[in-house]
């Protein structure tokens, strides 16, 4: 009787746990359960970016990033290292504090459209950048490049990174099969590249200014900086500084050059390969460094750090 009782009541239970799991699987349907495999993989590999731009405006800006701001966005992941608040004028840090302010709505957006991953350890700190720029100068810089001392350096630090997502969303959306990846990846590349017509403009304002103490105009370190950019994502060219030769102008005729674009003045496009390649600064997306010295997240860049791993 006692058994028979408990028998019946565990079949209840199981089906009430199939109807849930039903239910469950249903609601999911309308979310990322219906995006293609790749789709999810596409879409979750930006989240390493947009993580970087929210934590780097946010800090120079607002001196504070995700953890004080929009905490459940991080989904529990490390506070970046050495990100400071930088010293604006009151116009670039009220800029700068809407361009952190979007990052937050593109994370939310991701994150709502696939399951993603939690924020991955970035190192923000004021080396982290002078590194890139003495790559880019191919010496060392002295004294050495800080990130966070002014507007000119900042605007050139956030020239660094912002602008190779942007190029990463071109790349993705040939490759994305549902209308929704596709909307969402639409919308993500609109602000973005908005984002860097504001940079690229008001470092284009500054051209011909020398970047203190250095010898090098604002034209010249963004020269420096595509250049580099190009020699690590080892694709050939897809980067260009503020004044190029004419030949590399739009229609080939004018050396102006406040937007980066190819020979139909089209957005450059690179695969995650090449953007793993630049943003951990080693050229080779099997091994992290750089901003993210842990490497990224998501199925794209983990396979890379796996095959790394196999390779010792
Ligand atoms: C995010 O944080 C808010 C409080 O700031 C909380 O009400 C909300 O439930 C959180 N959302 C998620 C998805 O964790
Ligand atoms: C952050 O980057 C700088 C410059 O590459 C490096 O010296 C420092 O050790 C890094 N910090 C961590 C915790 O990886």
């Amino acid at each position: 009787m006692a058994l028979s009782t408990s028998a019946s009541s565990t079949t209840a239970l199981i089906t009430a746990f199939l109807l849930l799991l039903r239910l469950s699987s249903a609601l999911k349907d309308s979310g990322s359960d219906k995006l293609p495999k790749s789709d999810v993989d596409l879409l979750e590999f930006p989240l390493n970016l947009e993580y970087f731009e929210a934590e780097f405006f946010s800090w120079g800006a607002l001196g504070g990033g995700l953890d004080t701001f929009a905490p459940n966005l991080t989904m529990g992941g490390p506070s970046p290292i050495g990100a400071r608040k930088a010293r604006l004028s009151p116009h670039i840090k009220d800029i700068i504090a809407q361009f952190a302010l979007q990052e937050f709505g593109h994370l939310r957006a991701i994150q709502k459209t696939v399951p993603g991953f939690p924020r991955p350890l970035l190192n923000l700190s004021a080396e982290s950048f002078a590194t890139v720029m003495n790559n880019a100068f191919e010496k060392p810089l002295q004294p050495s490049f800080d990130p966070y001392a002014n507007d000119i350096n900042y605007l050139l630090a956030s020239y660094v990174i912002p602008y190779v997502g942007l190029t990463g969303y071109v790349g993705a959306n040939p490759k994305l099969k549902s209308p929704t990846s596709k909307r969402l990846v639409a919308g993500l590349l609109g602000v973005e590249s908005g984002q860097d017509a504001v940079l690229r403009t008001l470092l284009y304002q500054r051209a011909f200014v020398k970047v203190y103490p250095y010898e090098f105009t604002v034209a010249e370190f963004t020269d420096r900086i595509s250049s580099l950019r190009n020699k690590l994502g080892k694709k050939g060219l897809k980067d260009e500084g503020l004044i190029v030769k004419p030949v590399q102008g739009a229609e080939g005729r004018i050396s102006g050059n406040v937007l980066a674009g190819d020979q139909d003045s089209l957005s450059f496009d690179r695969t995650p390969e090449e953007i793993l390649r630049i943003v951990y600064g080693s050229g080779n997306e099997n091994q992290p460094g750089g901003f993210y010295p842990k490497g990224g997240d998501g199925r794209i860049a983990k396979s890379h750090l796996r095959r790394q791993i196999r390779n010792f």
